[in-house]
């Protein structure tokens, strides 16, 4: 294993592989009525969040919690950020306090590869800006695996040849970025769908296919994982009405409907209902939308054991 997790680019198939292979084995812990290893005892891991967030801050929480590591929550807003404290001396000051891993969100692309730079300790991308989102993209492979592949063969398999299609706001997603490095380098053929104003002008360097034809990808995708509109990061109008943009981009259950029964819908939340996603699609047995959260607290946990206290050799 490397010595940070920036990127999804960063992972070799063998990394991948033995992430979802140690999540699997870590999974068995949540059925349990105590729910804790000792394995990163005495260990501190701080969760420095300038980013709102949800589900990635909490399961990385329960994940070191679960793990027996301490857990330092640090929210830029509240903190001496406000009085214009640096990321750099932020976290030099947070590492004085002990920290072994720093989990990062902040909405500026590069920061986590920055902080990598200034601390000796580890350093996890949680979500960099219209970046990255590498723990996202492996709890998302975790749970593609998992419906795809029969549990006894799932053991050092990758998805290969599992055809996934991510549909809407792929200009701002951080999510479509890893998903696309990290589902392609576990041998799945990918597809990106967006209108032409949410679509990277650099998508042909991306490992992937593109289509601006929703309806075509649908009936031959084994998985569709949708994306959230970023209203937030949008400077201009991507498009005409909320109304125009599910009409294009929507899954609804028309839509569903024409899918392969085997195939799954997906969504990183947090969802707008009723503007990417119907809120029956979200609700339907089809849907791996709460399996994905929680997934999200065994795959990050495998990463904190491995990058913190378990097996593998450091590459970088
Ligand atoms: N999927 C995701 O990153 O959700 P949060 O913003 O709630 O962490």
């Amino acid at each position: 294993m490397n010595r940070h997790l920036i990127s999804a680019g960063d992972l070799s198939r063998d990394d991948a592989v033995l992430i979802l292979d140690t999540a699997t084995e870590l999974a068995s812990v949540a059925g349990r009525p105590i729910k804790k290893l000792p394995t990163l005892r005495g260990m501190t891991v701080v969760n420095l969040f300038y980013e709102d967030s949800t589900r990635t801050r909490t399961s990385f929480e329960a994940a070191a919690k679960r793990l027996s590591a301490d857990v330092i929550n640090f929210s830029a807003k509240g903190s001496s950020v406000a009085k214009g404290e640096s990321l750099k001396d932020t976290a030099l000051t947070l590492e004085a306090m002990g920290a072994d891993a720093i989990v990062i969100r902040h909405p500026a692309s590069g920061a986590p590869r920055l902080l990598a730079n200034w601390i000796t300790g580890r350093v996890v991308n949680a979500g960099d800006g219209t970046h990255e989102h590498p723990t996202q993209a492996l709890l998302d492979a975790f749970t593609m695996r998992e419906r795809l592949v029969p549990v006894e063969d799932q053991r050092g398999q990758g998805l290969d040849g599992v055809r996934v299609t991510i549909v809407g706001d792929v200009l701002h997603s951080r999510v479509a970025r890893s998903n696309v490095l990290l589902l392609t380098t576990l041998g799945a053929e990918v597809t990106v769908v967006a209108p032409p104003t949410l679509m990277p002008h650099a998508i042909g360097t991306w490992p992937c296919r593109a289509s601006y034809d929703l309806d075509a990808e649908l009936r031959k995708s084994d998985v569709v994982m949708m994306l959230r509109v970023q209203q937030e990061r949008m400077t201009a109008a991507y498009f005409p009405t909320v109304r125009e943009s599910r009409r294009r981009s929507g899954l609804d259950t028309e839509r569903l409907a024409v899918r392969p029964e085997h195939a799954s819908g997906m969504h990183p939340g947090p969802m707008n209902r009723g503007v990417e996603i119907a809120a029956e699609v979200a609700d339907s047995p089809r849907s791996t939308i709460v399996a994905q959260v929680a997934n999200g607290v065994t795959v990050r946990m495998a990463v904190l054991y491995l990058m913190l206290g378990g097996a593998g050799e450091e590459t970088a």
